[in-house]
């Protein structure tokens, strides 16, 4: 998969009136919920337990905008051993298909990326199983469980560090080493 350029605030891709940016303020934040509450909890059917659950915090959050109103997110976590986990992404059921899937996990690998990750994992749904696959990324291991719906691990691993962070002076590692969680 392309690596992005990062930039201070937003992610700049080539398509169109779509943008990913960091969610840094308290409403690009609500936003992100917003849309998880949306998408997870009122599609889906997932509880609120299991949606919040208590790892915002620290984790990084991305939002998609397309002509200012936000279409999706996804979560970021560092985990032990040089790996990032991208969480809860989640597309508006009216813009699927358009492209902004694809955008949130080019920002999350280039997040990963410029934070020295080697690999990004994910639990994916199986129903999304070939969403990730078009993306470069592979499952392994078995059907398991979460939050009542089916999901499989799945892992893209990354260049080695540095390769891919040709835009990196612009914006710098969001999270640096001492800002990863265990
Ligand atoms: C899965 C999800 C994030 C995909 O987002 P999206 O914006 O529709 O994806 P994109 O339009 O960027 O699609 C990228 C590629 O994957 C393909 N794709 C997207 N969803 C797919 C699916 N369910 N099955 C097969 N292919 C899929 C697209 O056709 C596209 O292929 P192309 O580049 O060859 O044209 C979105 O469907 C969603 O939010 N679903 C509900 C929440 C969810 O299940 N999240 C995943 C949790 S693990």
């Amino acid at each position: 998969m392309p690596v992005a350029p990062l930039r201070a605030d937003w992610m700049a891709f080539p398509r169109g009136d779509i943008g990913v940016r960091l969610a840094r303020t308290t409403a690009d934040r609500s936003a992100c919920l917003d849309l998880r509450r949306e998408v997870f909890i009122a599609e889906q059917g997932v509880s609120e337990a299991d949606e919040w659950d208590g790892l915002d915090d620290g984790a990084l959050h991305l939002l998609a905008v397309e002509d200012g109103r936000p279409v999706g997110t996804a979560r970021m976590r560092w985990m032990p051993g040089g790996q990032a986990k991208a969480e809860r992404v989640a597309v508006v059921a009216t813009r699927r298909h358009c492209g902004v899937g694809r955008l949130l996990m080019e920002a999350v690998v280039a997040q990963a990326a410029a934070g020295g990750a080697t690999r990004v994992v994910l639990g994916a749904q199986v129903s999304a199983i070939p969403f990730y696959e078009r993306l470069g990324w592979t499952a392994d291991g078995p059907v398991f469980d979460d939050a009542g719906i089916p999901h499989r691990h799945m892992q893209l691993a990354l260049d080695a560090p540095g390769a891919a962070r040709s835009g990196e002076s612009e914006g710098g590692a969001v999270f640096p080493p001492g800002r990863r969680t265990s």
